[in-house]
């Protein structure tokens, strides 16, 4: 079937926290929302069918969990990626970034250090400081044009002492997808200094073009025993509102640590959507993903070719994975109140502002909308700057 990503759905009806927390997050709701990352496309019609036939059933009691249900996310894994994953290394979490706040509490210490790579999302600053654990930033450095990591400074930040490596792959928001080799720096580093990598593959699937997602703990057997990894059909197919996502331990003590917890807080089970969305997702959702890479890819050439002709302030880095442009505004020179003011006050885009003290001076921008909506933003954000 065909899907038409151009179609404008109204969110409004939608309780969706991009729309209605505009006010309370920007100051003002008459922004077009670029921030938080889901999408305003519908997700693949055999995840709607699976939700409406269980919604249809009528009774929405306690739920066990199939074996199908990992299952299927091995299938994919397997099929995608070559990872030969087994369901006995899986567990259940209501989201990735509860999960992460579960293993920081359960797996660390107060005052433990676990290093970041900023600029990144801006949940892994905050669940570190907000759990008394010590931020260590090993930041990334651009090198020709494109985000690298600094394994230098990432080898003296290991050998003063860390617990755990927060691995963003691909890598929000910057968009790279880090190559096996990059993955094997990084994994020897954490292996010789006892650091282990939790590994968020949330955006596995938003690749583009010949650039390739490797599993961190595919690579080997030791990477495997050393991290944590923990996916989602979440982004890729938007079900971020059905807040679960797997999590696949490398350390069976680890993992049997974790389902205790879950059980004595009575937060093993998925709710009966998340369950039978996950599973259409992982089995019949190939084809809707196949048409929606082709249509982000064109939204992310189309603010690149926009801003090039268009913008020459600015400067676009090309993503090779996620559905955000990374934009360099230093030539605005403004400080990173000024361009907030700026982009929420003048442009009227809310835009993505807060990963570190590296992302000042840039702005996150989520093209997972109509491309309509897209060039909409890109004018407005045109003529404010013109208007300087
Ligand atoms: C890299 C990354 N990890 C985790 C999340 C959040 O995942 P969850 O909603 O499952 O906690 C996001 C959402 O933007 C993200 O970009």
């Amino acid at each position: 079937m065909k899907y038409n990503f151009d179609e404008i759905n109204n969110r409004k009806v939608n309780f969706s926290a991009k729309y209605d927390e505009l006010k309370p997050k920007f100051g003002r709701d008459d922004l077009i929302p670029m921030w938080i990352a889901d999408m305003d496309f519908k997700t693949a019609k055999p995840i709607i069918d699976a939700i409406i036939n269980r919604a249809e059933q009528g009774i929405f009691g306690y739920v066990s969990r199939p074996d199908s249900y990992f299952e299927s996310a091995c299938e994919w894994y397997k099929k995608k990626y070559g990872w030969n994953l087994k369901s006995e290394w899986m567990a259940h979490s209501h989201g990735v970034i509860p999960g992460m706040v579960m293993m920081i509490k359960e797996f660390t210490k107060p005052k433990d250090k676990i290093i970041i790579q900023s600029p990144v999302y801006n949940e892994f600053f905050d669940i570190v400081e907000d759990h008394d654990r010590e931020l260590v930033v090993n930041p990334l450095k651009i090198v020709n044009g494109r985000y690298e990591m600094d394994y230098d400074d990432l080898e003296q930040k290991a050998k003063a002492g860390a617990k755990m490596f927060f691995l963003c792959n691909p890598h929000n928001p910057v968009g790279r997808v880090w190559t096996k080799e990059e993955l094997i720096k990084l994994g020897d580093i954490c292996l010789k200094y006892g650091i282990q990598v939790i590994a968020d593959e949330i955006h596995c699937e938003l690749v583009y073009g010949n650039n390739k997602y490797t599993p961190f703990a595919s690579i080997s057997e030791e990477f495997f025993e050393n991290s944590i990894t923990c996916i989602s059909p979440s982004k890729t197919f938007n079900l971020a509102g059905l807040q679960s996502s797997i999590l696949i331990f490398g350390d069976k003590q680890q993992l049997e640590t974790y389902n205790h917890l879950l059980q004595i807080q009575d937060i093993k089970r998925n709710n009966c959507f998340s369950l039978v969305a996950t599973e259409a997702a992982y089995r019949y959702g190939e084809e809707w993903l196949k048409q929606l890479l082709e249509y982000l890819k064109g939204n992310l050439d189309f603010v690149n070719d926009y801003i090039k002709l268009n913008i020459p302030k600015l400067k676009t880095y090309t993503p090779e994975g996620t559905y955000f442009a990374w934009i360099d505004c230093k030539e605005l020179e403004m400080s990173a109140k000024e361009l907030e003011d700026f982009m929420n006050n003048e442009v009227k885009v809310a835009f993505g502002l807060w990963y570190g003290k590296e992302s000042e001076g840039y702005v996150r921008m989520n093209v997972a909308c109509p491309r309509s909506v897209v060039e909409q933003a890109l004018i407005r954000l045109k003529t404010a700057i013109d208007k300087l």
